[in-house]
């Protein structure tokens, strides 16, 4: 018996099996009813008492090693295949799709606002969302007394002498444009700006703004007029009409808010234009000459014109948002509503 048990032992050590069935016919040969190491088993009954211990332990180490042979042939047999050939796979079964995610609305405005005014020869700048006091007021001709710079309206990191704060605008990329950039200078400035609003369907703490500003020599207030015609007209359709209305901001002069005719009622009135067949969709005016001056630029020589709209408010316009909080609760039934829209 002592024979057979190494001769059985050396011959699994040397088993080979090319695929599945074979490894299925070793294990029946070994293990089957009829099998090799059953046999032997069942020839152990006949051992007398005093080599019971030796060949018990013999024929487990036999089983064991039978068991593990067939699991390791298995294991090489799946890396060798891995194309899923013969390996039970059924390759013409579809695969698991996974899900692929949409673009957020944002993201899809901001880059439909960029790529309108690079058509129109505008680079993109970016600058820092903590900024100093000079770059978001200072240098845009804020008096130290306006309500902006006031603590329930802008978030600060450090209050005193100079604070630091979240910008409240991306006009102090701007700055920083009139800064350090050769002239002429056109540029849009995307970014993320915040301010300490109560969060309601038509206001949020945190929102998204494209400002814009071109300096050269002779810029004037028609060619403001027109570059955001033509943007209109890009971004909410051919037929699209502006109009100004006078306001005021402290580093234009003059300054306007611009609406744009209401897509929905077509200006008839209704609730989305409140009647008045307008949307306001951003501010802008001619940059006012102090600010000019404060970055370092000949206001007699150099003048230019600035203007910033709110991406989620375009947004708004464009799919009929009716709440802004939508864009942030990242609610799927929402964002799944923009899958078709590149
Ligand atoms: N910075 C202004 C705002 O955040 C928008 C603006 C930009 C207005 C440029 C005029 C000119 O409200």
């Amino acid at each position: 018996m002592e024979n057979k048990i190494a001769d059985l032992m050396s011959r699994i050590e040397a088993m080979k099996a090319s695929n599945m069935q074979e490894i299925e016919d070793l294990r029946v040969k070994l293990l089957g009813k009829k099998g090799e190491v059953t046999a032997l088993f069942d020839e152990f009954r006949t051992v007398p008492p005093e080599s019971k211990r030796l060949f018990g332990q013999k024929l487990n180490a036999l089983k064991n090693a039978a068991h593990s042979k067939l699991e390791s042939l298995k294991e090489s047999l799946g890396s060798l295949k891995q194309d899923g050939a013969g390996s039970g796979n059924d390759l013409t079964m579809p695969g698991t799709p996974f899900e692929a995610g949409t673009r957020h609305p944002i993201s899809i405005t901001r880059s439909e606002i960029i790529s309108i005014f690079r058509k129109f020869g505008y680079d993109v700048m970016e600058g820092p969302e903590i900024e100093d006091d000079w770059h978001v007021f200072g240098a845009l001709n804020f008096p130290p007394e306006h309500p902006a710079r006031d603590m329930q309206d802008t978030f600060f990191v450090t209050t005193g002498e100079n604070p630091i704060l979240l910008r409240t605008h991306t006009s102090s990329v701007q700055v920083r444009a009139m800064e350090t950039l050769p002239l002429p200078i056109r540029i849009v400035c995307p970014g993320r700006v915040f301010r300490n609003e109560a969060i309601s369907a038509r206001a949020h703490c945190i929102f998204h703004q494209v400002e814009g500003l071109y300096i050269d020599e002779g810029v004037s207030f028609a060619d403001m007029k027109q570059a955001i015609l033509l943007f209109a007209r890009e971004m909410f359709g051919a037929d699209a009409k502006i109009r100004m209305r006078p306001s005021y901001f402290p580093f234009t002069e003059p300054s306007a808010e611009v609406d744009v005719n209401c897509n929905i009622c077509k200006g008839k009135g209704c609730n989305i234009c409140k009647g008045t067949g307008w949307l306001e969709i951003m501010g802008c005016g001619m940059v006012d000459p102090n600010v000019l001056e404060a970055s370092g630029i000949d206001s007699k020589k150099y003048s230019g014109f600035a203007f910033g709209m709110g991406v989620e408010r375009i947004a708004m316009l464009k799919w009929q948002v009716k709440d802004l909080r939508e864009y942030f609760e990242n609610d799927l039934r929402f964002l799944h509503e923009f899958e078709t829209v590149i």
